[in-house]
């Protein structure tokens, strides 16, 4: 049975990735943060008791702030896989604690290698870099597309980025970058901006919510669904060489394109309930990412199956779903439903 360690496994992506492998037979153990509350709501579904005989799903204290628990975690586990999916994600809260950011998003990545190249240097590493480190560059933007970060979070990306690509040429590991452009689902925190719309939607649908204060409405991106790109960090790391790849769907809307589908998928007019709100204008915003996965739709076979329409559908239907009762949310679409068969 191969075994995975999955930083960050609390997370939107985390906790698909773990679904998945869980799916495909793998032990998984992922690296949670102490809080005075529960933060793993979105894997609860997965958690058996430990003293269960047939759970396969094991949790650890710890925090990439902390290198030498990471080296011990790891002596100690010895995984086949490593995901380092662990991150302040947030763009707009980079720019407010830009110092706290470059610690767990930028030096966080260094901990962890340095933990495998002392522990598990035979482990293969998946480091989650973003499309954010393109930033200002011009769309389509590909593997060979020159970085030009425009927030805190994107450069300690690419630090994190860069550091994972030399310690693959430094001391041979298998350290493999995914440069993800957005993805959403019903597990996508509440203030990315697609899930607060979608929220908002079915509040105001349900009749608890009068409007949605925005941003700057007229940035453009690249959102697939979530579940495929956990697929492709997976297949990643059953390549014969660790490389880099660009992994989005390659169609871009605005947020507003977003939030109108959104919207009529609620038979609601957004117009009637749209304002504007200048605290969420960034100090510098990123106008438009589009992904060229040609990479890896040649090398990994990978290809996205959830287009913007239906992802807006899902997750709307299930924040309406979740004001009338708990639905556990499964994933659907070609990409994930070939992987676990
Ligand atoms: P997310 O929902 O914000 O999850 C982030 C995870 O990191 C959570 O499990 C969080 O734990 C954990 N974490 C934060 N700081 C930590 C620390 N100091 N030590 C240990 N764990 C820590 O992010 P996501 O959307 O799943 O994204 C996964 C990764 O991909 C992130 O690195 C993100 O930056 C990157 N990425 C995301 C996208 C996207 O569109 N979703 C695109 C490109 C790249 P808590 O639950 O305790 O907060
Ligand atoms: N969050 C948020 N809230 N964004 C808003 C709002 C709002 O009220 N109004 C407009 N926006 C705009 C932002 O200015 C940005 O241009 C766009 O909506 C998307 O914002 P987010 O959903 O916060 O995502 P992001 O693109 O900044 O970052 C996400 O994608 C990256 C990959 O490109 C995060 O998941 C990052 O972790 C990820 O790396």
């Amino acid at each position: 049975m191969k075994k995975a360690f999955i930083a960050g496994i609390t997370g939107q992506d985390g906790s698909y990735l773990a679904e998945l492998l869980i799916a495909l037979g793998y032990e998984v153990h992922g690296l949670i943060r102490r809080a005075s509350t529960f933060n793993t709501q979105r894997i609860d579904h997965l958690y058996l008791d430990p003293h269960d005989q047939g759970t396969r799903l094991f949790l650890h204290y710890g925090d990439l702030t902390d290198g030498s628990r990471l080296t011990t975690l790891l002596a100690q586990i010895k995984p086949d896989e490593i995901y380092n999916l662990a991150a302040q994600s947030h763009v707009r809260v980079s720019f407010d604690e830009p110092e706290y950011t470059g610690d767990t998003t930028g030096l966080g990545t260094i901990r962890l290698l340095e933990a495998i190249r002392q522990s598990s240097p035979g482990a293969k590493f998946y480091q989650a870099s973003s499309s954010e480190m393109f930033g200002a560059a011009n769309p389509p933007q590909n593997e060979s597309t020159e970085f030009y970060p425009r927030s805190p979070y994107g450069v300690a990306k690419l630090y994190s980025h860069w550091i994972t690509k030399n310690y693959r040429e430094a001391y041979g590991l298998f350290a493999t970058s995914g440069i993800l452009f957005n993805h959403e689902s019903p597990r996508r925190g509440e203030t990315f901006v697609t899930r607060k719309i979608t929220r908002a939607v079915a509040r105001i649908a349900k009749g608890q919510q009068k409007e949605l204060f925005l941003g700057n409405l007229d940035a453009r991106r690249d959102w697939g669904y979530a579940p495929e790109y956990v697929v492709a960090m997976w297949q990643m790391l059953q390549a014969d060489a660790p490389d880099d790849y660009v992994i989005g769907t390659g169609t871009d809307l605005s947020v507003k394109d977003f939030v109108r589908l959104s919207f009529e998928h609620a038979n609601l007019d957004w117009e009637k309930y749209v304002r504007f709100d200048e605290r969420y204008i960034r100090p510098t915003e990123v106008d438009t990412l589009v992904a060229d996965s040609s990479k890896a739709a040649k090398d990994l076979n990978w290809k996205s199956s959830v287009g913007p329409e239906q992802l807006a559908a899902i997750m709307v239907d299930h924040d309406i779903a979740t004001l009338e009762g708990f639905v556990p949310d499964k994933p659907v679409g070609s990409v994930w439903s070939e992987a676990v068969s």
